[in-house]
Formats: C-alpha cells, structure tokens, sequence
C-alpha cells in the first residue's frame, strides 16, 4: 500500500514538471502574462513579423510571438516588390510561409498591403501605357489577392493614397489610373476574394483634415456598392504627443460609417523628430543629439511611455466595441523600423518588448489596463 502510495506521489511530481516545462516553453518569460489572453474578449492582438521571425530563425521570438499575438501581418514580404518583382513572375515563397506559419500558431494574417505607391517593383514605373498599367493593376489584386483568399483573414487593400490635407495624394496609380483607383482596387479585390475582409489603411488619419478625406474616400466606395469592410489608423504616435482627442473622434467617425476600427501598426516614438507620420520619403540630418539613449532609455522616459501606452489602451477599451484589432509594428525594440528612419542608425524604443524580449513597463501597463477592467 505504502509503495502504490509513493509511486502515485512520483507519477503526480514527474506529471506537474512536464506541465511547468512546456507552459515555460509557451512562455519564456515563465510567467509573464500575455497580451492576446488578457484582451481576448476585447480585440484582437497583433505584431507585424519579418522573414527571421517567420522562419524561426530567432529561437527567442519564436517563443514569445504565439504567446503573446494571436493575429500578426508581415512586415514586407507581401508588397508588391517582393511579391510581384516582375511583369509575370511572382514569389509567393515567403507569404505562403507567413500563412503556414499563423496557421500552426492560430494566429490570423491580415496580409499587407495589395495597392501602395512605395515598395513597388522598378518594372511597374516603367509601364507607359494607361492599359498595360491597368493590366498590371487587374493581374496584380486578381493573383495575389485571389491565391491567398480563405487562407488570410484580411487584407490592408490600399494604403496611404491620401495626403496630410485630405486629398488624394499624386502617386503613380492615381496618374495612371485617375483618382477612381481606390474603389477599383477595392472592386477587383472583392471580387478576387470574397472570404477576405478589405480594409483601407493609413497614417495620421486619426488627424481632422485627413480624417475628413478618409472618409470621403470610404463613401466614395461604399456609395459604388464596393464591399469594404474596415479602416486601419496605423497608430504611428509620439512620445507625450499622442493625440487622444483626435483618436477617439476618429473611432467614432468611422464606426458610424459601419465598418471596423483597427489600430494596424502601433509604436511610440521616444526620440526627436521635428515631423509626425510614416512617410517613408521623409527624412533627417544625423546628428549626437538625435539619438540620446543610445545606451539605454532612462526610467522617466521609460515611465513616460508606459504612462502613454495606458492612455491609448485605456482609450481602446473604452470603443472595445468597434476596434477589431490592435497591431503593434515589431515584436521588440531592436526589430523596430524607427531604428532607421527618418534617421538611420539610431536606438530606439517604442514598443513593449526590449530588445532582449523582456518585458517593459509600457508591456505590464498594457496588461493592468487589460485586467483591470
Ligand atoms: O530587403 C532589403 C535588403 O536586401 C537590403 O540589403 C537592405 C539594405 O537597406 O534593405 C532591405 O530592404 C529594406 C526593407 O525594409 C526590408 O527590411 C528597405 O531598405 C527598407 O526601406 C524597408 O523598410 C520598410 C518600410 O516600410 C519601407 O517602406 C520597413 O521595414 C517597414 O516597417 C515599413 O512599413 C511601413 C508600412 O508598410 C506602411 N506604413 C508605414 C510603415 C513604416 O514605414
């Protein structure tokens, strides 16, 4: 009897260190709680991945990404450059990764994005005629929409065609194609891919005059009777900046058009700039003063940014009715884009992760707001 007893005590112990062993294997911080569980009845929670991260090749980022994130959308390897570099060749190569990869970790892809005038292939700027432009256009949304229908969630369908006034910005698919290419973009796509949410995505559109033209242009397609399902404000803010008031109008404006809300790729600047947005044309002079925290962020930045990360989820939580999703831009710091631009080579810290994969301030901020409520 005694001996069936202690064998019973082994069996329980050797039991509990598997089930400790492979919840740390889910969680390399142990016991860090994640993002995706507190806010699962909220939204959904995103990070934009690159090719290392899809491929896991980065052993700590493929620890932390299925834990954390339940949706995720590739950084690069879906625009048309990579997807589509030439007249008829496409590389489906690493997107078809993407998806196989978020479908083993239950994550949903929102792919980005079909239509945007940066990141385009060399040949595309060379197309003369107005035809083989559309040709290109229609062959573009047709085949690469139309092949991952059903396997993404969503697509970011046009990105970034207005500017900061509200007017459609001068690119080339509005030369070629005049200033109907957004409805078209989205009709062709509807039509590619019926299973697949269509949003519009920019940035500063939070931003009253842009807001106005986003919502023009949101009208101009739904009074076409084109199917577009939600709108991304991209969420590229600003340290002590961030514009709350301008946000939550912007929710509100465009919920009441009747489509979604995400918030589609997130970060806080922590560094000097003397301009606000993402347009990747823009840049800055280098200079020491430019990049301050080169070797490390001081604790009242660092509480800075956790004060303004509270802010925007306490914000989020409060229209958890009609935000889908938030996606940050980046799994960690050192991954970040705003590493290299406007000005290269500086160190910077706008997201939740360090660059060890540690957990930041702004990340248990996040997560009390999230349980809190
Ligand atoms: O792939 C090449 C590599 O072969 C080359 O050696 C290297 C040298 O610089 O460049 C690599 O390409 C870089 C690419 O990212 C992939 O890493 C480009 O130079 C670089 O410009 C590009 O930056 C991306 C940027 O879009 C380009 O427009 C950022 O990673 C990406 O985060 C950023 O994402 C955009 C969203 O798509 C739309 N909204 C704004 C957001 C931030 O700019």
């Amino acid at each position: 009897m005694q001996q069936k007893k202690l064998w019973l005590l082994a069996c329980s112990v050797t039991l509990l260190a598997i089930a400790c062993s492979s919840s740390k294997k889910n969680n390399p911080g142990g016991t860090i709680p994640s993002l995706k569980g507190v806010y699962k009845k909220d939204f959904t929670i995103g990070t934009a991945l690159n090719s290392t991260q899809i491929e896991e090749k980065d052993p700590q980022a493929a620890l932390l990404i299925p834990q954390q994130f339940n949706t995720a959308t590739p950084e690069n390897i879906m625009k048309a450059e990579i997807i589509h570099p030439q007249w008829d060749v496409y590389n489906f190569d690493m997107a078809d990764k993407m998806v196989a990869y978020c479908a083993k970790n239950n994550m949903l892809v929102n792919a980005h994005t079909l239509i945007w005038h940066s990141q385009l292939p060399p040949f595309v700027r060379q197309i003369q005629s107005v035809d083989s432009f559309r040709t290109f256009f229609t062959n573009h949304i047709k085949t690469v929409a139309g092949r991952y229908d059903g396997k993404v969630y969503s697509w970011d369908v046009v990105n970034e065609a207005l500017n900061e006034d509200g007017t459609l910005r001068k690119s080339v698919f509005s030369q070629k194609l005049g200033d109907d290419f957004v409805t078209e973009a989205f009709r062709l796509a509807q039509a590619a891919a019926p299973n697949t949410h269509l949003y519009y995505n920019d940035y500063n559109n939070e931003q009253p005059a842009k807001r106005a033209g986003c919502i023009a242009l949101i009208k101009k397609i739904q009074a076409a009777g084109v199917r577009i399902d939600g709108v991304g404000i991209q969420g590229h803010w600003h340290l002590g900046k961030l514009p709350l008031k301008e946000i939550e109008e912007s929710i509100e404006q465009y919920a009441a058009l009747g489509i979604k809300v995400m918030i589609t790729e997130l970060d806080i600047e922590v560094l000097p700039r003397n301009f606000q947005g993402a347009d990747v044309n823009q840049r800055m002079k280098a200079d020491p003063t430019m990049d301050p925290y080169k070797n490390g962020l001081p604790d009242s930045i660092q509480q800075k940014l956790a004060d303004d990360y509270r802010s925007l989820f306490k914000l989020f939580l409060k229209h958890k009715d009609k935000i889908a999703r938030v996606t940050f831009w980046g799994v960690n710091d050192g991954q970040s884009w705003l590493n290299g631009w406007p000005v290269p080579g500086r160190t910077n810290y706008p997201l939740l992760f360090d660059r060890n994969f540690k957990p930041k301030p702004a990340f248990d901020a996040v997560i009390a707001i999230g349980k809190k409520q």
